[in-house]
């Protein structure tokens, strides 16, 4: 079998995950996951980011099939959670004198998973170690995803291990390169991953991103999804345009009813929304579609509708999960609009403006709230009339 070579002497050696059915047990993966690995075989051996610990026993195939008997010499932690960090504690036992190489965060959370590591090497900013021609660089990258995050660049081939950084969703099924890819596959999946893993530290991604921005990146190999051999340019466009929050036009309207009534609602702003002359439109039963996608299209477009039918005086309950996602990763520059279904004294829309008031959300249509079913006149244009609002304003930003 040919090896997947980035450049001379470095390998990539990660495995697929197509049977995890929920990433960190709350995201569903339709197209699995990639673990990304790399290898580099110079004077030195270094491992680059080990796999989760399920997928250990073909980890230590693949570097083994490079390798064969030569033992690894240093390996690289840019991160700590365990999606990458698990095999760490099982790669030390062989060789024992292996070296682990992370930075002044690295090492804490590292033994906290692992217990006590053996011949730890502590990197600062900017450090550069050499392993014979290959030279690594270290940047931290703190909060890209965890405080410890960090990046390393290899300076003869402009290869960056970016890490979560430049990640995605997907498997890469036998083709790990971009250039081998139908990447409007993937793109979804990328912006799904960064809407849910990265996007609660947007400005720190930014700000890693203004602090890589002086290097010669030829290559962006992270350690989830695509590596960008042909177009690293795209994937660094698509991150700096979801971490700075520039949103398409398009309205995303997501509902939860008991009875159907408040997704009736929904179809009557629908209505509105495509009559203001909106393309993109993007409807989701909160019940039965997992926050995670819905998150992503929020992430996408400019328009937010929400309406929540009442249980017991407050809103349907698995509107929850997404007003969760909403407060903990703060999509910015959208427009909102509010609808509730109304059972004897409601519960839904008032839980509703409750969080758009703690969220300081922009709400910018008048809310509605039915009683019952929406069969009245002034109930419907009501409800068309928030859709309009809403496509009208999308359109004008
Ligand atoms: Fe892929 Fe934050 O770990």
């Amino acid at each position: 079998m040919k090896n997947i070579e980035l450049a001379t002497g470095i390998f990539y050696v990660g495995v697929d995950d197509h049977r995890t059915d929920l990433f960190e047990n709350h995201m569903q993966l339709p197209h699995g996951v990639s673990y990304n690995s790399y290898l580099l075989v110079d004077e030195k051996v270094v491992l680059i980011d080990p796999v989760e610990i399920g997928f250990v026993g073909q980890y230590l195939s693949n570097i083994r099939y490079i390798l064969k008997a030569r033992p690894v010499d240093i390996l690289v932690v840019n991160h700590a959670e365990p999606d990458h960090s698990g095999s760490v504690a099982i790669l030390q036992e062989e060789p024992p004198d292996m070296q682990i190489v992370g930075n002044a965060k690295t090492f804490a959370p590292l033994e906290a998973f692992y217990g006590p590591l053996a011949n730890k090497h502590v990197v600062a900013d900017g450090d550069v170690l050499s392993i014979g021609v290959h030279q690594l660089q270290f940047f931290t990258a703190p909060m890209v995803h965890w405080p410890e995050s960090m990046v390393t660049f290899e300076q003869t081939t402009g290869i960056l291990f970016s890490n979560d950084a430049f990640g995605g969703f997907g498997t890469l099924n036998g083709a790990a390169f971009d250039d081998q890819h139908d990447i409007a596959f993937y793109e979804d999946d990328m912006r799904r991953y960064f809407a849910n893993i990265v996007g609660k530290v947007a400005v720190p991604t930014v700000k890693a991103l203004q602090k890589l921005s002086g290097l010669s990146i030829n290559m962006i190999a992270p350690s989830h999804g695509l590596i960008w051999r042909s177009q690293p340019e795209w994937v660094i466009g698509k991150y700096s345009q979801w971490a700075q929050h520039q949103s398409e036009e398009g309205v995303v309207i997501v509902f939860g009813s008991m009875y159907g009534n408040t997704a009736r609602m929904a179809d009557v702003i629908a209505r509105g929304v495509a009559d203001a002359g909106i393309r993109e439109i993007r409807m989701y039963d909160v019940a039965r579609t997992e926050t995670s996608f819905i998150l992503s299209d929020i992430w996408k477009y400019r328009g937010v509708v929400l309406g929540a039918c009442a249980h017991y005086g407050d809103m349907f309950p698995n509107m929850s999960s997404l007003i969760h996602g909403l407060s903990s990763f703060k999509p910015q520059n959208k427009v909102f609009g509010l609808f509730g279904g109304m059972s004897w004294s409601g519960g839904g829309l008032s839980t509703l403006k409750k969080y758009a008031e703690e969220l300081k959300w922009n709400v910018v249509a008048e809310n509605v709230e039915v009683k019952g079913a929406p069969a009245r006149d002034e109930d419907i244009e009501q409800l068309y009339q928030l859709g309009l609002a809403i496509g009208r304003e999308v359109k004008t930003r």
